[in-house]
């Protein structure tokens, strides 16, 4: 996943494009690079790094002209190098493009072009993109035209700006990858996420795959990109603003959003009543429910299979998105698929729902991110309202997708108003929780684990798959190595790790507390190191973070403080937070 933004109004385009990609490292944080166009000349500066640094070392504020476009690289096709950073080129350095997607085609297009005499500078899929469009070019066609012509030999996914130096336009076109249009008072702005634009303006524009847009200083114009007729899109006014997506007074947006978790659980379950009584209807019809969803999703889907089985006695199947495809087979049109995705963009996700809806199944979401195309290809959605979730790890997505998914199970219980007090009230029980007081003492606790190398997580029933989203955040944010099990697994094979003083996370319930803490105590004859997390202290236990017993909704309870440890661990061990290695907020490609 990459992040893009383009700009073009009556400012100077290179600091509103810097401010755009600092907001949109989340997508991306390998390269960067920004193109501006001024007195019909292409200024392009990229490089490898984050945007704070290659910023300083290239000077991006130096770029001249009001009309530009950027992009934050998180590589896909070729390695991390300046040539593969965007914006790309054709041959003569006329045509500029910045690209979130992947073209599948790329191959045969780019042999093709090779054969006509085009030069390629860099091993990406993207630079496929401006030579087409050179190449329309010779043909005597004006930018635009050329454009329409060159996308249309596009396979594979999009999210595209395109620049040229003798007309003062851009063009933005998606198919796949999200773009989302800014409408303000002194210009236009195409980027991949609101926040990029948010401090210029609250008035933003959903697009729809092959929608082919031309901005200028002045207006915008939107075209289907297959038929070539103009199409009207209206702006909307989102409810949220900038400094949501600000850190405010927190040192990273990891930290701020653990904290949110006080209001985002309230206005998760703030849900219009009629369409959840729609959605419990269609689940009783439905013969097999899925429940889909990748990482962290996943992992709210697997509670929620327990969450429905507990509350409603309704059984769900449960399936990563990325394994779907086997049991596709499964699917009629009296089948009921239930995508679960913070971004709506998961590609796993996408192509998951794809293959339902073309099986006749209908499909329910449960999304985060307005008009992202999981809010488009579902029959009916649900918001989490949680607000921008920036720091690339899920967390108060995660408890919103539980509280979600637990009301639901609720209303299926027709228990709904019951339900949707305890979810409320747990506003209470995370405001202790994320306290400085309790932050500090997660933090004692993380000194003592800041070097360890492996940290094992276990949890019986719902608390498995906290044990999961624990171990899940303690890995991607403090690269320490840690596993999740089943209570009664650990000791089938696993168990042979356990060492003098190996950290073992124990995700204790009233209802299986006598199984659950047996297992801690096997793991602890073998010399590990017993943290239990759980409504009251044990012997066993050498560390212990105490959270109310909170029945079903342990399993927002009992992920918080976890999620405060990870945090705290990757601030000891010195971690890029907000960015950890490798990662990317969503998964846009297989
Ligand atoms: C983990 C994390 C990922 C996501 C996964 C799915 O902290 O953020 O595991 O949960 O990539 O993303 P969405 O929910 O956007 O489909």
């Amino acid at each position: 996943m990459c992040g893009i933004i383009g700009y073009i109004g009556n400012k100077k385009a290179a600091p509103i494009l810097l401010k755009g990609l600092k907001h949109l490292e989340y997508r991306g944080y390998d390269s960067v690079g920004i193109a501006t166009l001024s007195k019909k000349h292409i200024f392009v500066k990229k490089d490898v790094g984050k945007v704070g640094e290659v910023s300083s070392k290239l000077n991006f504020l130096d770029l001249k002209g009001n009309t530009g476009i950027s992009h934050n690289r998180w590589a896909t096709h070729g390695g991390v190098t300046q040539k593969n950073a965007h914006p790309h080129t054709d041959c003569s350095g006329s045509i500029v493009v910045v690209h979130n997607g992947i073209i599948e085609n790329y191959r045969e297009l780019k042999e093709w072009l090779i054969k006509k005499g085009h030069k390629f500078k860099s091993e990406t899929d993207t630079e496929v993109v401006p030579h087409l469009v050179e190449e329309e070019m010779k043909n005597e066609k004006k930018f635009a035209e050329a454009a329409k012509i060159a996308l249309k030999k596009l396979e594979g996914s999009y999210a595209l700006l395109l620049m040229y130096k003798d007309d003062n336009i851009i063009i933005a076109t998606r198919k796949g990858s999200p773009l989302v249009l800014g409408v303000s008072d002194h210009g236009y702005f195409a980027a991949s996420d609101i926040p990029a634009f948010i401090e210029y303006t609250k008035k933003v524009v959903y697009l729809s795959d092959y929608d082919f847009v031309t901005l200028t200083p002045n207006n915008f114009k939107v075209f289907n990109l297959l038929e070539w007729k103009p199409v009207r899109r209206k702006i909307d006014t989102i409810s949220w603003d900038a400094e949501q997506a600000k850190k405010g007074e927190f040192e990273h947006f990891m930290m701020k959003e653990i904290a949110e978790q006080v209001d985002t659980i309230q206005k998760a379950v703030q849900q219009d009543r009629k369409i959840i009584d729609d959605i419990v209807k269609e689940i009783k019809k439905a013969k097999g429910i899925f429940l889909i969803g990748c990482g962290s999703s996943y992992h709210a889907c697997l509670a929620a299979s327990y969450i429905f089985s507990k509350i409603a006695k309704f059984h769900v199947n449960v399936i990563l998105a990325s394994e779907f495809p086997n049991y596709e087979h499964f699917l009629t049109n009296d089948t009921l698929v239930i995508a679960v995705s913070q971004s709506g963009e998961t590609y796993d996700v996408l192509e998951a729902v794809r293959a339902a809806k073309k099986r006749g199944s209908k499909v329910i979401s449960i999304v985060n991110v307005m008009g992202s195309s999981l809010t488009r290809e579902s029959d009916t959605f649900l918001m989490m309202h949680a607000g921008p979730e920036i720091c690339v790890l899920s967390t108060k997505t995660y408890t919103s997708q539980i509280a979600l998914l637990s009301l639901l199970a609720y209303a299926l219980a027709e228990n709904y108003e019951e339900g949707k007090k305890k979810l409320n009230y747990l506003w209470n029980i995370i405001y202790q929780l994320t306290s400085r007081t309790i932050r500090e003492k997660i933090k004692e606790l993380a000194e003592k684990l800041k070097d360890k190398e492996h940290v094992f997580c276990i949890g019986r029933g719902l608390q498995y798959a906290t044990a999961l989203e624990a171990a899940l955040k303690i890995k991607e944010v403090s690269y320490i190595h840690a596993e999740a099990f089943a209570g009664g697994e650990l000791k089938h094979g696993t168990i042979a790790l356990i060492e003098n003083g190996t950290p073992c996370l124990v995700f204790v319930s009233e209802d299986n507390k006598k199984e659950i803490l047996s297992n801690a105590i096997e793991i602890k004859s073998r010399g590990g190191y017993i943290i239990g997390i759980s409504s009251k202290e044990n012997e066993i236990f050498d560390s212990w973070v105490k959270v109310p017993e909170s029945n079903t909704e342990n399993a927002i309870v009992q992920i918080i403080p976890i999620q405060i440890l990870a945090y705290q661990l990757a601030v000891l061990r010195g971690c890029d937070i907000d960015h950890p290695r490798n990662l990317a907020k969503s998964v846009t490609v297989p």
